[in-house]
């Protein structure tokens, strides 16, 4: 299907007013600006005076395509605060110093970014920099306290190296592909995935032969990373199973790291009696080495070892009684004949409310790849083939289909 492997612009059609105050980290406003607006959004950029000391309008302009401002008065528009607040869909401010939290915890509308601060009805991301000791003065906590209070969503600080000379600490401001996904969990809104605990297993698991060596399969963990992404964007609260995979942990996602399809299990029964959603997208080994060596086999120890293999316990199955009544189960399958038919008897015999399906010899699917070509299957509905698609498109598509799947259960205590 032509178009679907386009650059996704998630954000299209959607207005972002990007508040600018007058920290160091201004400068990071700019590459944001610069995602917002690759990402699809119109930005309409406010800087206080203070960012005009860091950077200038010009640069946001060249960028976003369109005028930044920086006057509550601008001659012959009186009412630009007002359009601002109204039109936006969300608004960020990044950097936010101490100074602009003061300000808008105290509901003051003294300049352009404050008055469409108190104007909008639109969410609201603060993304506050400043050196560590302000960010740790009372005044600095209650302020924030109250904005949080207020509704307004706090991303960051984070804690690294703060402006020239001045160490590390709490303080630094999150980085522009973070702050990118928080604008992106405020542009989705309250979704029926807003406060559910969205559990998602993503990657291989390894066996051990011996101290140094494993059976493990080519799973990249891609898939379930962006499941767990898409989840968190959509207002869940979300906990990733991950076995070994290189990719950086999904902003917002809390992850656990385990390595064998046992700690996997482990794991999983763990977290399941809380769960509202449980996305099975790991590709768990069936078999392990019945009796890995303690240490490394040598060559020398006689001949090609034979290793033997025991099943491994099937994670879906054997954590089946932890789940809790009302919850959404979503298996993947990964086949290479009869895909939908095999898929079919999987979706019954592990108890899914949904199975994705993956045929592993279709050009574009499957491991080490950012697309894939998957059928959807699920109790009492016609199988759903979707085209090819990025990995992020398919994710959207099983949380459309388990968000439609939600409505009878409560969201976990
Ligand atoms: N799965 C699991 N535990 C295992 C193996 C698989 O929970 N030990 C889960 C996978 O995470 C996936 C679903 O079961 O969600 C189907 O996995 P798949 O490998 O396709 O099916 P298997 O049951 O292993 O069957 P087979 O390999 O024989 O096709």
């Amino acid at each position: 299907m032509p178009g679907t492997r386009a650059p996704r612009r998630p954000f299209s059609g959607r207005r972002v007013v990007l508040g600018v105050t007058g920290g160091i980290a201004a400068y990071k406003a700019v590459a944001l600006a610069r995602e917002l607006t690759l990402a699809g959004a119109a930005v309409d950029v406010v800087l206080s005076q203070g960012a005009l000391e860091f950077v200038r309008p010009l640069t946001f302009e060249a960028l976003t395509g369109r005028p930044a401002h920086t006057s509550l008065y601008p001659p012959g528009d009186p009412l630009l605060h007002i359009r601002l607040a109204r039109d936006a869909d969300a608004v960020v401010v990044a950097p936010a110093t101490a100074n602009l939290l003061a300000r808008a915890a105290a509901g003051m509308a003294d300049d352009l970014l404050t008055a469409t601060l108190l104007a909008t009805e639109a969410p609201v991301v603060l993304c506050p920099a400043m050196n560590n000791r302000m960010y740790a003065h009372p005044a600095t906590r209650s302020n924030l306290h109250r904005l949080q209070e207020i509704g307004y969503h706090v991303a960051g600080p984070a804690v690294g190296p703060l402006a020239w000379g001045e160490g590390e600490g709490p303080g630094r401001m999150l980085e522009p592909d973070e702050i990118l996904a928080h604008a992106g969990r405020a542009l989705e809104g309250r979704t029926p995935l807003a406060g559910r605990r969205v559990v998602v297993t993503a990657g291989p698991t390894r066996e051990p032969i011996d101290a140094v060596r494993y059976v493990g399969n080519r799973s990249s963990g891609r898939m379930g990373y962006q499941v767990a992404a898409a989840a968190w964007r959509r207002g869940a609260e979300v906990l990733l199973v991950s076995g070994p995979s290189h990719l950086p942990a999904p902003v917002g996602v809390e992850v656990r790291k385990v390595e064998s399809a046992e700690e996997m299990r482990a794991a999983v029964a763990d977290a399941l009696p809380t769960a509202d959603v449980l996305v099975m997208a790991a590709a768990v080994a069936d078999f392990r080495p019945s009796t890995p060596a303690e240490q490394k086999i040598k060559k020398e120890s006689g001949g090609v070892p034979r290793i033997e293999l025991e099943p491994t316990a099937d994670v879906l199955r054997a954590t089946r009684d932890a789940r809790r009544a009302g919850s959404v189960i979503v298996g993947f399958a990964l086949e290479t004949a009869d895909a939908v038919e095999n898929g079919r008897r999987k979706l019954e015999g592990k108890g899914l409310d949904l199975l994705v399906v993956n045929d592993a010899t279709e050009p574009g699917a499957g491991f080490e790849v950012e697309t894939n070509r998957v059928v959807l299957l699920q109790a009492g509905q016609p199988d759903q083939a979707l085209p090819l698609m990025s990995k992020a498109g398919v994710a959207d598509q099983i949380l459309d289909r388990v968000q439609g799947l939600l409505p009878a259960a409560e969201p976990a205590a």
